[in-house]
Protein backbone atom coordinates (compact mmCIF):
# COMPACT_ATOMS: atom_id res chain seq x y z
CA UNK A 1 0.00 0.00 0.00
CA UNK A 2 1.26 3.66 -1.02
CA UNK A 3 0.95 6.58 1.83
CA UNK A 4 0.57 9.86 -0.06
CA UNK A 5 0.61 12.82 1.85
CA UNK A 6 -1.82 15.57 0.92
CA UNK A 7 -1.26 19.00 2.47
CA UNK A 8 -3.88 21.54 2.71
CA UNK A 9 -6.39 19.20 2.41
CA UNK A 10 -8.98 20.81 4.52
CA UNK A 11 -8.78 23.56 2.36
CA UNK A 12 -11.22 24.59 -0.97
CA UNK A 13 -9.40 22.58 -3.25
CA UNK A 14 -7.45 20.10 -1.17
CA UNK A 15 -10.82 19.22 -0.06
CA UNK A 16 -11.44 18.01 -3.39
CA UNK A 17 -8.75 16.32 -3.58
CA UNK A 18 -8.42 14.48 -1.04
CA UNK A 19 -12.25 13.18 -1.60
CA UNK A 20 -10.84 12.18 -4.86
CA UNK A 21 -8.10 10.36 -3.36
CA UNK A 22 -9.44 8.59 -0.96
CA UNK A 23 -12.90 7.18 -2.96
CA UNK A 24 -10.81 6.47 -6.00
CA UNK A 25 -8.13 5.05 -4.06
CA UNK A 26 -8.58 2.70 -1.94
CA UNK A 27 -5.25 0.67 -2.20
CA UNK A 28 -3.86 4.46 -1.04
CA UNK A 29 -3.56 5.12 2.69
CA UNK A 30 -4.32 9.43 2.42
CA UNK A 31 -3.03 11.22 4.91
CA UNK A 32 -4.35 15.36 5.22
CA UNK A 33 -1.97 17.32 6.96
CA UNK A 34 -3.18 20.86 7.61
CA UNK A 35 -3.44 23.33 10.65
CA UNK A 36 -6.93 24.04 9.96
CA UNK A 37 -6.50 28.07 9.59
CA UNK A 38 -9.57 29.91 8.80
CA UNK A 39 -9.53 28.59 5.71
CA UNK A 40 -8.92 24.89 6.74
CA UNK A 41 -12.42 23.17 7.07
CA UNK A 42 -12.85 19.64 8.55
CA UNK A 43 -16.79 20.06 7.72
CA UNK A 44 -15.61 19.52 4.07
CA UNK A 45 -14.45 15.83 4.42
CA UNK A 46 -17.31 14.84 6.47
CA UNK A 47 -18.66 12.41 4.33
CA UNK A 48 -15.02 10.50 3.90
CA UNK A 49 -13.26 10.64 7.43
CA UNK A 50 -14.23 7.69 8.61
CA UNK A 51 -12.84 5.80 5.43
CA UNK A 52 -10.35 3.13 6.84
CA UNK A 53 -7.56 4.41 3.95
CA UNK A 54 -8.40 8.59 5.37
CA UNK A 55 -6.10 9.93 8.05
CA UNK A 56 -6.35 13.65 9.45
CA UNK A 57 -2.72 15.21 11.00
CA UNK A 58 -3.36 18.75 12.24
CA UNK A 59 0.52 20.09 12.19
CA UNK A 60 1.48 23.44 10.71
CA UNK A 61 4.80 23.04 7.65
CA UNK A 62 6.30 25.70 9.37
CA UNK A 63 7.12 23.97 11.63
CA UNK A 64 10.48 21.62 10.09
CA UNK A 65 11.23 19.52 12.56
CA UNK A 66 7.57 18.08 13.20
CA UNK A 67 7.44 17.87 9.00
CA UNK A 68 10.88 15.21 9.20
CA UNK A 69 9.38 13.75 12.27
CA UNK A 70 5.95 12.81 10.61
CA UNK A 71 7.67 11.70 7.34
CA UNK A 72 9.82 9.25 9.30
CA UNK A 73 6.72 8.10 11.42
CA UNK A 74 4.59 7.85 8.31
CA UNK A 75 7.46 6.94 5.21
CA UNK A 76 5.10 8.66 2.61
CA UNK A 77 5.64 7.65 -1.09
CA UNK A 78 4.06 10.22 -2.64
CA UNK A 79 3.25 13.93 -1.85
CA UNK A 80 0.76 16.49 -3.20
CA UNK A 81 1.18 19.72 -1.43
CA UNK A 82 -1.45 22.29 -1.57
CA UNK A 83 -1.56 24.06 1.88
CA UNK A 84 -0.76 27.42 1.33
CA UNK A 85 -1.76 31.19 2.01
CA UNK A 86 -3.70 31.34 -0.46
CA UNK A 87 -5.87 34.85 -0.83
CA UNK A 88 -4.13 37.76 -2.62
CA UNK A 89 -6.08 40.64 -0.45
CA UNK A 90 -4.65 39.06 2.60
CA UNK A 91 -1.26 38.94 1.19
CA UNK A 92 -1.11 42.51 0.69
CA UNK A 93 -2.36 43.79 4.30
CA UNK A 94 0.08 40.43 6.16
CA UNK A 95 2.62 39.42 3.39
CA UNK A 96 5.05 37.55 6.59
CA UNK A 97 2.42 34.72 6.97
CA UNK A 98 2.63 34.24 3.00
CA UNK A 99 6.52 33.91 3.36
CA UNK A 100 6.42 31.47 6.19
CA UNK A 101 3.64 29.29 5.22
CA UNK A 102 4.23 29.23 1.32
CA UNK A 103 7.92 29.24 1.06
CA UNK A 104 9.54 28.28 4.54
CA UNK A 105 6.33 25.47 4.52
CA UNK A 106 7.51 24.23 1.11
CA UNK A 107 11.08 23.99 1.71
CA UNK A 108 10.48 22.18 5.18
CA UNK A 109 8.51 19.25 3.04
CA UNK A 110 11.05 19.20 0.51
CA UNK A 111 13.67 18.33 3.41
CA UNK A 112 11.87 15.84 5.21
CA UNK A 113 11.20 14.18 1.95
CA UNK A 114 14.85 14.39 1.12
CA UNK A 115 15.35 12.88 4.66
CA UNK A 116 13.22 9.76 4.10
CA UNK A 117 13.77 9.19 0.53
CA UNK A 118 17.23 7.75 0.14
CA UNK A 119 16.17 5.93 -3.38
CA UNK A 120 13.86 8.52 -5.34
CA UNK A 121 12.23 5.44 -7.49
CA UNK A 122 9.23 5.54 -7.46
CA UNK A 123 8.94 8.62 -5.03
CA UNK A 124 7.02 11.92 -6.40
CA UNK A 125 6.97 15.39 -4.65
CA UNK A 126 4.29 17.15 -6.65
CA UNK A 127 3.89 21.25 -5.62
CA UNK A 128 0.49 22.98 -6.41
CA UNK A 129 0.83 26.25 -8.09
CA UNK A 130 -0.74 29.13 -9.83
CA UNK A 131 -0.61 31.15 -13.02
CA UNK A 132 -0.20 34.23 -11.15
CA UNK A 133 3.66 33.73 -10.90
CA UNK A 134 3.62 34.67 -14.59
CA UNK A 135 2.39 38.17 -13.48
CA UNK A 136 0.04 40.05 -15.66
CA UNK A 137 -0.90 39.64 -19.31
CA UNK A 138 -2.43 42.63 -21.72
CA UNK A 139 -5.68 42.20 -23.81
CA UNK A 140 -3.64 39.40 -25.85
CA UNK A 141 -1.62 36.20 -25.23
CA UNK A 142 -1.43 33.90 -23.21
CA UNK A 143 0.87 32.11 -20.24
CA UNK A 144 2.74 28.69 -21.43
CA UNK A 145 4.84 26.97 -19.23
CA UNK A 146 7.94 28.75 -20.99
CA UNK A 147 6.33 32.21 -20.17
CA UNK A 148 8.83 33.71 -18.23
CA UNK A 149 7.96 34.26 -13.89
CA UNK A 150 6.84 37.80 -13.07
CA UNK A 151 5.07 37.86 -9.98
CA UNK A 152 3.48 41.06 -8.53
CA UNK A 153 1.80 40.59 -5.35
CA UNK A 154 3.17 39.40 -2.26
CA UNK A 155 1.06 35.70 -2.50
CA UNK A 156 2.32 35.61 -6.11
CA UNK A 157 5.93 36.13 -4.84
CA UNK A 158 5.42 33.53 -2.49
CA UNK A 159 4.28 31.06 -4.08
CA UNK A 160 6.65 31.76 -7.19
CA UNK A 161 9.28 31.48 -4.98
CA UNK A 162 8.33 27.85 -3.69
CA UNK A 163 8.52 26.73 -7.40
CA UNK A 164 11.71 27.98 -7.82
CA UNK A 165 13.13 25.97 -4.62
CA UNK A 166 11.03 22.88 -5.51
CA UNK A 167 13.18 23.23 -9.42
CA UNK A 168 15.77 23.94 -7.30
CA UNK A 169 15.82 20.72 -5.15
CA UNK A 170 15.14 18.74 -8.54
CA UNK A 171 18.09 20.05 -10.32
CA UNK A 172 20.53 19.66 -7.36
CA UNK A 173 19.00 16.84 -5.63
CA UNK A 174 17.63 14.61 -7.95
CA UNK A 175 14.23 14.84 -5.92
CA UNK A 176 11.33 13.63 -8.25
CA UNK A 177 9.29 16.86 -8.12
CA UNK A 178 6.75 18.11 -10.72
CA UNK A 179 4.67 21.43 -10.96
CA UNK A 180 1.20 22.68 -12.00
CA UNK A 181 0.24 26.21 -12.28
CA UNK A 182 -3.69 26.53 -12.35
CA UNK A 183 -5.93 29.23 -13.17
CA UNK A 184 -8.86 30.47 -10.95
CA UNK A 185 -11.14 27.68 -9.76
CA UNK A 186 -14.36 28.29 -8.53
CA UNK A 187 -17.08 25.34 -6.77
CA UNK A 188 -18.25 24.18 -3.61
CA UNK A 189 -16.47 25.04 -0.28
CA UNK A 190 -14.80 27.91 -1.76
CA UNK A 191 -14.17 30.57 1.17
CA UNK A 192 -16.02 33.81 1.26
CA UNK A 193 -13.45 35.85 0.85
CA UNK A 194 -12.53 34.96 -2.61
CA UNK A 195 -14.64 37.24 -5.54
CA UNK A 196 -17.61 34.05 -6.43
CA UNK A 197 -18.42 32.86 -3.05
CA UNK A 198 -18.21 36.41 -1.30
CA UNK A 199 -20.65 37.49 -4.26
CA UNK A 200 -22.83 35.05 -3.83
CA UNK A 201 -22.75 35.13 0.05
CA UNK A 202 -23.41 39.14 -0.03
CA UNK A 203 -26.52 38.56 -3.23
CA UNK A 204 -28.22 36.36 -0.65
CA UNK A 205 -28.23 38.84 2.46
CA UNK A 206 -28.91 41.68 0.12
CA UNK A 207 -25.33 43.33 0.95
CA UNK A 208 -23.41 45.07 -1.68
CA UNK A 209 -21.24 43.37 -3.87
CA UNK A 210 -17.71 44.63 -3.91
CA UNK A 211 -16.56 45.20 -7.31
CA UNK A 212 -12.60 46.49 -7.29
CA UNK A 213 -11.81 49.17 -9.91
CA UNK A 214 -14.28 49.52 -12.88
CA UNK A 215 -14.57 45.80 -13.12
CA UNK A 216 -12.16 45.15 -15.85
CA UNK A 217 -9.73 43.01 -14.85
CA UNK A 218 -9.95 39.46 -16.25
CA UNK A 219 -9.28 35.94 -14.57
CA UNK A 220 -9.54 32.45 -16.47
CA UNK A 221 -12.16 30.22 -14.47
CA UNK A 222 -12.07 26.92 -13.90
CA UNK A 223 -14.56 24.27 -11.98
CA UNK A 224 -12.76 23.39 -9.11
CA UNK A 225 -13.41 19.45 -9.53
CA UNK A 226 -11.41 19.88 -13.25
CA UNK A 227 -8.58 20.84 -11.21
CA UNK A 228 -9.27 18.06 -9.34
CA UNK A 229 -9.01 15.50 -11.56
CA UNK A 230 -5.73 16.89 -13.89
CA UNK A 231 -4.20 16.63 -9.99
CA UNK A 232 -4.88 13.12 -10.32
CA UNK A 233 -3.45 12.79 -13.88
CA UNK A 234 -0.27 14.54 -13.91
CA UNK A 235 0.19 12.82 -10.21
CA UNK A 236 0.30 9.60 -11.46
CA UNK A 237 1.31 10.26 -15.48
CA UNK A 238 3.07 13.86 -15.50
CA UNK A 239 6.51 13.80 -16.26
CA UNK A 240 9.30 14.53 -13.64
CA UNK A 241 10.70 17.87 -13.62
CA UNK A 242 8.07 19.02 -16.05
CA UNK A 243 5.76 21.60 -15.45
CA UNK A 244 1.78 21.48 -16.41
CA UNK A 245 -0.26 24.79 -16.93
CA UNK A 246 -3.82 24.43 -16.61
CA UNK A 247 -6.53 26.47 -17.53
CA UNK A 248 -10.04 26.02 -18.35
CA UNK A 249 -10.44 28.37 -21.54
CA UNK A 250 -12.52 30.77 -19.90
CA UNK A 251 -12.18 33.87 -19.79
CA UNK A 252 -14.04 36.59 -17.94
CA UNK A 253 -14.50 40.35 -16.96
CA UNK A 254 -14.93 40.29 -13.35
CA UNK A 255 -18.43 42.26 -14.29
CA UNK A 256 -19.81 40.49 -16.95
CA UNK A 257 -19.04 37.20 -14.40
CA UNK A 258 -20.75 38.90 -11.26
CA UNK A 259 -23.80 40.24 -13.57
CA UNK A 260 -24.15 36.76 -14.96
CA UNK A 261 -23.51 35.33 -11.56
CA UNK A 262 -26.63 38.12 -10.19
CA UNK A 263 -29.21 36.89 -13.18
CA UNK A 264 -28.88 32.79 -11.85
CA UNK A 265 -29.47 34.33 -8.09
CA UNK A 266 -32.43 36.39 -9.18
CA UNK A 267 -33.72 32.68 -10.99
CA UNK A 268 -32.89 30.68 -7.82
CA UNK A 269 -33.89 33.31 -5.17
CA UNK A 270 -37.10 33.93 -7.00
CA UNK A 271 -36.27 37.70 -7.17
CA UNK A 272 -37.25 40.05 -9.83
CA UNK A 273 -34.68 40.49 -12.66
CA UNK A 274 -32.04 43.13 -11.99
CA UNK A 275 -32.47 42.93 -8.41
CA UNK A 276 -29.22 41.53 -7.43
CA UNK A 277 -27.87 43.32 -10.13
CA UNK A 278 -28.73 46.54 -7.72
CA UNK A 279 -26.45 45.58 -4.94
CA UNK A 280 -23.43 45.31 -7.69
CA UNK A 281 -20.80 48.45 -5.80
CA UNK A 282 -18.11 49.74 -7.39
CA UNK A 283 -14.64 50.48 -4.65
CA UNK A 284 -11.45 51.04 -4.38
CA UNK A 285 -9.36 48.83 -6.24
CA UNK A 286 -6.93 46.16 -5.36
CA UNK A 287 -3.07 47.44 -5.28
CA UNK A 288 -1.08 46.42 -8.02
CA UNK A 289 -4.61 44.68 -9.14
CA UNK A 290 -3.64 42.43 -12.29
CA UNK A 291 -4.86 43.40 -15.42
CA UNK A 292 -5.86 39.94 -16.94
CA UNK A 293 -4.64 35.86 -16.60
CA UNK A 294 -5.19 33.25 -19.30
CA UNK A 295 -3.50 30.14 -19.56
CA UNK A 296 -2.59 28.18 -22.67
CA UNK A 297 -3.32 24.60 -21.60
CA UNK A 298 -2.17 22.94 -25.14
CA UNK A 299 0.55 20.61 -23.19
CA UNK A 300 -1.66 18.51 -20.58
CA UNK A 301 -4.09 18.29 -23.63
CA UNK A 302 -1.75 16.74 -25.34
CA UNK A 303 1.05 14.88 -23.32
CA UNK A 304 -2.11 14.13 -20.74
CA UNK A 305 -5.30 13.69 -22.25
CA UNK A 306 -7.11 16.22 -19.48
CA UNK A 307 -9.68 18.89 -20.76
CA UNK A 308 -12.20 20.94 -18.42
CA UNK A 309 -15.42 19.20 -17.98
CA UNK A 310 -17.69 21.55 -17.25
CA UNK A 311 -18.98 24.49 -19.27
CA UNK A 312 -18.73 27.97 -17.04
CA UNK A 313 -23.11 28.27 -16.90
CA UNK A 314 -23.39 24.88 -15.79
CA UNK A 315 -20.33 25.55 -12.93
CA UNK A 316 -21.67 28.58 -11.76
CA UNK A 317 -25.14 26.83 -11.68
CA UNK A 318 -23.80 24.09 -9.78
CA UNK A 319 -22.17 26.36 -7.55
CA UNK A 320 -24.46 28.71 -6.34
CA UNK A 321 -27.25 25.43 -5.74
CA UNK A 322 -24.39 24.41 -3.50
CA UNK A 323 -24.28 27.29 -1.20
CA UNK A 324 -28.05 27.62 -1.19
CA UNK A 325 -28.52 24.01 -0.34
CA UNK A 326 -25.72 24.76 2.41
CA UNK A 327 -26.09 27.42 4.34
CA UNK A 328 -25.08 25.89 8.16
CA UNK A 329 -21.58 25.57 6.31
CA UNK A 330 -21.56 29.37 4.99
CA UNK A 331 -23.17 30.33 8.52
CA UNK A 332 -20.11 28.63 10.23
CA UNK A 333 -17.22 29.73 7.75
CA UNK A 334 -18.71 33.24 8.63
CA UNK A 335 -19.45 33.68 12.11
CA UNK A 336 -16.20 33.96 14.72
CA UNK A 337 -12.97 36.27 13.00
CA UNK A 338 -14.97 36.29 9.25
CA UNK A 339 -17.06 40.14 9.90
CA UNK A 340 -13.44 41.43 11.80
CA UNK A 341 -11.93 40.35 8.18
CA UNK A 342 -14.47 41.87 5.86
CA UNK A 343 -14.89 45.35 8.17
CA UNK A 344 -10.94 45.52 7.35
CA UNK A 345 -10.40 44.75 4.25
CA UNK A 346 -14.15 46.47 2.99
CA UNK A 347 -14.87 49.29 5.73
CA UNK A 348 -13.23 51.71 4.49
CA UNK A 349 -13.35 51.33 0.67
P1 LIG B 1 -7.35 27.54 0.73
O1 LIG B 1 -6.90 28.81 1.33
O2 LIG B 1 -8.81 27.27 0.56
O3 LIG B 1 -6.78 26.31 1.57
C1 LIG B 1 -5.46 26.27 2.05
C2 LIG B 1 -5.36 25.16 3.08
O4 LIG B 1 -4.00 25.13 3.54
C3 LIG B 1 -6.24 25.38 4.31
O5 LIG B 1 -6.89 24.17 4.66
C4 LIG B 1 -5.26 25.79 5.41
O6 LIG B 1 -5.67 25.41 6.70
C5 LIG B 1 -4.00 25.06 4.96
N1 LIG B 1 -2.78 25.71 5.43
C6 LIG B 1 -2.43 27.02 5.29
N2 LIG B 1 -1.26 27.25 5.92
C7 LIG B 1 -0.86 26.07 6.45
C8 LIG B 1 0.25 25.67 7.23
N3 LIG B 1 1.20 26.56 7.60
N4 LIG B 1 0.36 24.37 7.61
C9 LIG B 1 -0.59 23.48 7.26
N5 LIG B 1 -1.69 23.81 6.54
C10 LIG B 1 -1.82 25.09 6.14
O7 LIG B 1 -6.58 27.43 -0.65
P2 LIG B 1 -7.03 26.81 -2.05
O8 LIG B 1 -7.74 27.84 -2.82
O9 LIG B 1 -7.66 25.50 -1.81
O10 LIG B 1 -5.60 26.60 -2.71
C11 LIG B 1 -4.86 25.41 -2.50
C12 LIG B 1 -3.54 25.50 -3.26
O11 LIG B 1 -3.79 25.68 -4.65
C13 LIG B 1 -2.65 26.67 -2.83
O12 LIG B 1 -1.32 26.24 -2.86
C14 LIG B 1 -2.91 27.72 -3.90
O13 LIG B 1 -1.78 28.55 -4.05
C15 LIG B 1 -3.14 26.86 -5.11
N6 LIG B 1 -3.99 27.44 -6.17
C16 LIG B 1 -5.23 27.94 -5.85
C17 LIG B 1 -6.04 28.42 -6.88
C18 LIG B 1 -7.42 28.96 -6.60
O14 LIG B 1 -8.05 29.50 -7.52
N7 LIG B 1 -7.96 28.86 -5.41
C19 LIG B 1 -5.59 28.39 -8.21
C20 LIG B 1 -4.31 27.89 -8.48
C21 LIG B 1 -3.53 27.40 -7.44
O1 LIG C 1 -5.23 32.74 -10.67
C1 LIG C 1 -5.18 31.80 -9.64
C2 LIG C 1 -5.42 32.50 -8.32
O2 LIG C 1 -6.80 32.82 -8.28
C3 LIG C 1 -5.05 31.64 -7.11
O3 LIG C 1 -3.66 31.37 -7.13
C4 LIG C 1 -5.43 32.34 -5.80
O4 LIG C 1 -5.16 31.49 -4.71
C5 LIG C 1 -6.91 32.66 -5.85
O5 LIG C 1 -7.26 33.38 -4.71
C6 LIG C 1 -7.26 33.47 -7.11
O6 LIG C 1 -6.69 34.80 -7.03
P1 LIG C 1 -7.52 36.11 -7.48
O7 LIG C 1 -6.98 37.27 -6.81
O8 LIG C 1 -7.68 36.15 -8.97
O9 LIG C 1 -8.99 35.70 -6.88
P2 LIG C 1 -10.09 36.56 -6.12
O10 LIG C 1 -11.32 35.70 -6.03
O11 LIG C 1 -9.58 37.18 -4.88
O12 LIG C 1 -10.38 37.72 -7.16
C7 LIG C 1 -10.84 37.46 -8.47
C8 LIG C 1 -10.98 38.79 -9.19
O13 LIG C 1 -12.05 39.53 -8.59
C9 LIG C 1 -9.76 39.69 -9.06
O14 LIG C 1 -9.60 40.42 -10.27
C10 LIG C 1 -10.09 40.63 -7.93
C11 LIG C 1 -11.59 40.78 -8.05
N1 LIG C 1 -12.33 40.99 -6.78
C12 LIG C 1 -12.09 40.14 -5.75
C13 LIG C 1 -12.76 40.31 -4.54
C14 LIG C 1 -12.47 39.38 -3.39
C15 LIG C 1 -13.29 41.99 -6.70
O15 LIG C 1 -13.52 42.74 -7.67
N2 LIG C 1 -13.94 42.15 -5.51
C16 LIG C 1 -13.72 41.36 -4.42
O16 LIG C 1 -14.34 41.58 -3.35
Amino acid sequence: MKTILITGGAGFIGSHVVRRFVKKYPDYKIVNLDNLTYAGNLTNLRDIEKEPNYEFVKADITAGELMKALFKKYRFDGVIHLAAESHVDRSISSPMEFIYANIVGTVNLLNAARLIWEDFSGKRFYHISTDEVYGSLGSTGLFTEDTAYDPRSPYSASKASSDHLVRAYNHTYGMPTVISNCSNNYGPFQFPEKLIPLAIHNIKNNKLIPVYGKGENIRDWLYVEDHANAIDLIFHEGKIAETYNIGGQNEWKNIDLIRQLCEIMDKKLKRSAGMSSNLITFVKDRAGHDLRYAIDSTKIQNELGWKPGLQFAEGLEKTVSWYLANEEWMKNVTSGDYQKYYDHQYGKR
